[in-house]
């Protein structure tokens, strides 16, 4: 597999599946019923990006939908693909597979009426190059208005939580959630580190609301549905919430073969033209 920079660089390929799983086991289901929102709203079948050990998409593979899950962890798709082995031989047969990939070069050679990208999983690419080529292939995987939900820390507050630590807005809201782990940010890369005691460190880039929509614009996406976090509350930018976001493909007109057809036709008339003056010329000799 060719990594990208932030496939190199994130830590997530070399983070251990057993501590993962601990963090993020399959019955930990607060935010699934957003996903299923998701799924009865904009159809399946569903691309679970950055899908970890299947949390998400193993449940709504439960509620009978068709889900392709991509991770760039070979260890996470294993126990992923074991766990819903094990659901087969329970007599539990899924419409879900797994594949390793990088997100960034995305290539599954179909494409999905939604694709998800739950626990703030967009913020595994680090710079606004891998989040321009990854947007550019999911567009590519994504029906004509095929919807893409994910979530977002509100970098604002995050960065004053990790500056302040537990002043005023407080990091981590649980002080038992993520004990041992220590996390800086760098300003300028606007990226986070998380330093735990047991695993390798991840980072994570901090993308603020008026970026996102420039790098939609950029990618041929707009915003459907903007909430404040995955229980849909309204969006006020408050410091409890993070953004949760639905975004459509948009529509484009295809430029280029509309001015590849243009110039050909404009060609062959030019040529038409060419050849009917040199007839009269001809004629007129
Ligand atoms: C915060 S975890 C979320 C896991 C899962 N979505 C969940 O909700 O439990 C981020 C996931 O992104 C994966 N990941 C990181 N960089 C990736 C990349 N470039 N391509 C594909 N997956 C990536 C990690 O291996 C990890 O499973």
């Amino acid at each position: 597999m060719k990594l990208s920079q932030s496939g190199k660089e994130s830590g997530w390929i070399s983070y251990s599946a057993d501590v993962w799983n601990e963090k993020r086991p399959l019955s930990m289901k607060g935010d699934l019923p957003f996903w299923q929102y998701c799924a009865e709203k904009y159809g399946d079948p569903i691309l679970d990006l950055c899908c970890g050990n299947g949390r998400i998409a193993i449940p709504l593979a439960e509620l009978g939908y068709e889900v392709v899950g991509v991770d760039i962890n070979p260890d996470f798709i294993a126990l992923a693909q074991r766990q819903t082995r094990e659901m087969a031989q329970g007599g539990r047969e899924l419409k879900v597979t797994f594949k390793i990939q990088d997100i960034v070069s995305l290539k599954l050679g179909r494409t999905f009426q939604l694709a998800i990208m739950p626990d703030w999983s967009f913020q595994v690419l680090l710079t606004q190059e891998d989040q321009l080529s990854f947007l550019r292939r999911l567009r590519k995987h994504l029906v004509l208005a095929g919807a893409f939900a994910f979530n977002l820390f509100i970098p604002f507050y995050r960065q004053r939580g990790l500056i302040e630590k537990h002043g005023g807005y407080q990091w981590p809201p649980d002080p038992s959630y993520h004990s041992g782990a220590s996390r800086s940010y760098d300003a300028v890369s606007q990226i986070e580190t998380l330093v735990e005691s047991n695993v390798h460190p991840v980072k994570l880039r901090h993308t603020n609301l008026s970026e996102l929509k420039q790098l939609f614009r950029l990618t041929g996406f707009e915003i459907a549905e903007l909430y404040g976090d995955v229980d849909r509350r309204p969006f006020t930018g408050n410091r409890d919430n993070d953004y949760t976001i639905i975004a459509r493909r948009k529509w484009a007109w295809p430029w280029r073969t509309i001015t590849a057809w243009r110039l050909t036709s404009f060609a062959q008339t030019d040529l038409q033209l060419c050849q009917s003056g040199k007839n009269r010329r001809s004629l007129v000799q």
